[in-house]
């Protein structure tokens, strides 16, 4: 095992297996479970004596009860700087407390050393997020936000992991839907020199039209058909349109991604329709493709539908391009990890693809092993009715307007909070540009700390009221404790260099070191948040974090006491991890707000 000096709970863990490899050498396979408990006998818990003294009760190995057995995994843990005492409890746990001196001592290297120290180690290289993936001319709806979102934080997270992230946007940008929007474009405007952003307008209007047309009008549907085959046998007319109606929904996507500062990497359904044919053809060579009904499938065990590869028509579709995907992901960019993030209703989908995968040989059956494919699912987004999120006009919601009304609700409530401040003599005095900066960023950040905060798996409530309160777990609160936190160090800004390498922090009161053994699982928690991705682990743990710092603060004075070195450290080292999480969500929080 390679030591991680960030991660405390591994680096645990290597002790645990040290002392049951030395302890019971004839139980090659125990894994250590050492998790956090709640008791007040420990930080930590080995709870493997009940599960060896059954199974040596069952081999007729003599151990006198399950007690002994615990002491036998405390009795044989190496010697540590780590751990203050040990102790057994119930049935042979072995109970660990933390070394205070450790834990400062931790805190205060990485203070100098920096946050990077602290980052997870996680056995991949390379890894693709497939994530916002929006339909070109349709709406991009609070889906896709979702997506878009989730899928940013749970890149970030990789990437301070020390993973290569590939950020792939998988823009719907080659289908059926296409025949009928070019001819709709051809109707519109005969002379090519016409199509352009302004003359179009609302893309998603000029859809709603192209589709009515397509519904209503024979003659249309039939022409919006063959313009499809022209425009996938590659005819310059028609691609020329497709490259127009493309670019002009671009140029809407990227003012969103502007917005909520997410990067993302283009490369839509269209860039793999090359590879389509050869992927097919080498699935059929390996007898997995069979003829269904005129179509071409793949029939996946426990599934009663199979997976079409190629329509009756001979045309590809969703899962032809996805398959031709998987396999370029995995060939051609050799990721180790590909993640998709869209919502559970594709859940199917991605289990087929991914079983036809493993049927192939392109990926191992045991999910424990790299390389892997992984599909992030979230739920719908619901409006305060309990019904699917929609206007009041029943039409999806529009997430530029989204982001529009909570900056306007935040700007409206720093406008009277500034007033009242000022009325209490508080002279913050924010000019009206500032004031907008401030709204934007608090509002913005409250939109995705809403979405990030729940089990991505569940269904939430979009409310505007919640999101946007000052109390709780929001992201307003949060962003309100970080600037409160930047005021206290403040003055301490000139010299904390010298006060990171020469004072000394110490965790005496039990309020100190509560914070600071929250702040050691920092590294463990994005870990999991990883692992598990789900960046709700995450802001659980920045939520706990600021709660557990708000106790500290009110019963540990910081300035002008005793202990004031040692405690601006520790407030430092708070900012620091706040920081860090804020950044990892996609939320770029202000020392003054
Ligand atoms: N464009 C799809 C949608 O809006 C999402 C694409 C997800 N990625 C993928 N490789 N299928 O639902």
């Amino acid at each position: 095992e390679e030591e991680n000096v960030g991660n405390m709970k591994s680096q645990l863990t290597n002790l645990f297996y040290a002392s049951l490899r030395a302890a019971f050498p004839h139980e090659p396979d125990v894994v250590p479970l050492v998790v956090a408990s709640t008791t007040k006998f420990g930080d930590y818990q080995c709870n493997n004596a009940p599960g060896l003294f059954t199974k040596f009760r069952r081999n007729g190995t003599h151990y006198m009860n399950v007690h002994s057995v615990g002491q036998a995994i405390m009795m044989n843990l190496p010697p540590s700087e780590m751990i203050e005492s040990c102790s057994i409890g119930g049935p042979g746990f072995v109970n660990v407390k933390l070394s205070n001196n450790w834990i400062a001592k931790s805190i205060q290297k990485m203070l100098i050393d920096g946050i990077g120290t602290w980052s997870p180690r996680l056995p991949v290289r390379r890894a693709v997020v497939d994530f916002s993936s929006p339909n070109i001319a349709k709406e991009m709806h609070v889906g896709h936000l979702r997506s878009t979102v989730i899928g940013d934080s749970i890149a970030r997270m990789l990437e301070f992991s020390n993973v290569d992230v590939l950020r792939r946007n998988h823009v719907g940008d080659w289908g059926t839907q296409f025949g009928m929007l070019i001819e709709y474009l051809f109707e519109k405007f005969p002379n090519v020199e016409d199509v352009n952003e302004t003359a179009i307008g609302d893309l998603q209007a000029f859809y709603k039209e192209s589709k009515k047309r397509f519904e209503t009008d024979l003659a249309f549907k039939a022409r919006a058909q063959k313009a499809v085959v022209q425009l996938q046998g590659g005819e310059s007319k028609y691609l020329q349109a497709w490259t127009q109606i493309c670019e002009i929904s671009r140029k809407e996507f990227d003012k969103i991604y502007e917005l909520l500062e997410v990067h993302l990497e283009e490369m839509g359904e269209s860039f793999y329709n090359p590879y389509i044919p050869k992927v097919i053809e080498a699935l059929s060579n390996q007898g997995l493709v069979e003829v269904n009904e005129g179509a071409r499938v793949i029939f996946i065990e426990g599934f009663k539908i199979p997976l079409i590869v190629v329509k009756k028509d001979g045309g590809y579709n969703y899962a032809s391009t996805d398959l031709a995907a998987l396999w370029y992901r995995l060939n051609e960019e050799k990721a180790d990890w590909i993640i998709y993030v869209t919502d559970v209703g594709q859940q199917q989908h991605f289990d087929m693809v991914f079983r036809a995968a493993k049927g192939a040989g392109w990926l191992p059956d045991d999910d424990g092993t790299y390389p892997k494919a992984s599909h992030v699912g979230f739920g719908l987004v619901l409006g305060e009715d309990g019904k699917r999120f929609r206007t009041r006009s029943s039409e999806v919601v529009r997430l530029v307007d989204l982001l529009d009304e909570a900056k306007s609700r935040m700007l409206k409530e720093a406008k009277e909070k500034q007033k009242k401040r000022l009325t209490n003599g508080i002279a913050i005095q924010w000019s009206e540009e500032e004031l907008e900066q401030i709204a934007k960023l608090v509002g913005y950040a409250a939109v995705k700390y809403a979405d990030l905060k729940n089990n991505r798996l569940t269904n939430y409530t979009f409310s505007f009221k919640q999101m946007l309160n000052c109390q709780g777990n929001t992201a307003v609160y949060l962003l309100y404790a970080y600037a409160r936190l930047c005021s206290i160090i403040e003055k301490f800004e000139q010299n904390i260099w010298e006060l990171k390498t020469t004072g000394l922090l110490v965790l005496d009161h039990v309020d100190e070191r509560m914070l600071g053994l929250h702040l050691m699982r920092f590294s463990e928690i994005v870990e999991e948040a990883c692992s598990n991705l789900l960046p709700s682990v995450l802001c659980d743990y920045l939520y706990n974090l600021s709660e557990y710092f708000t106790k500290f603060y009110l019963n540990c004075q910081v300035v002008g006491s005793a202990e004031e070195t040692s405690r601006v450290l520790l407030c430092e080292a708070t900012a620091t991890v706040m920081r860090k999480c804020f950044h990892l969500l996609g939320i770029v929080p202000r020392n003054k707000i």
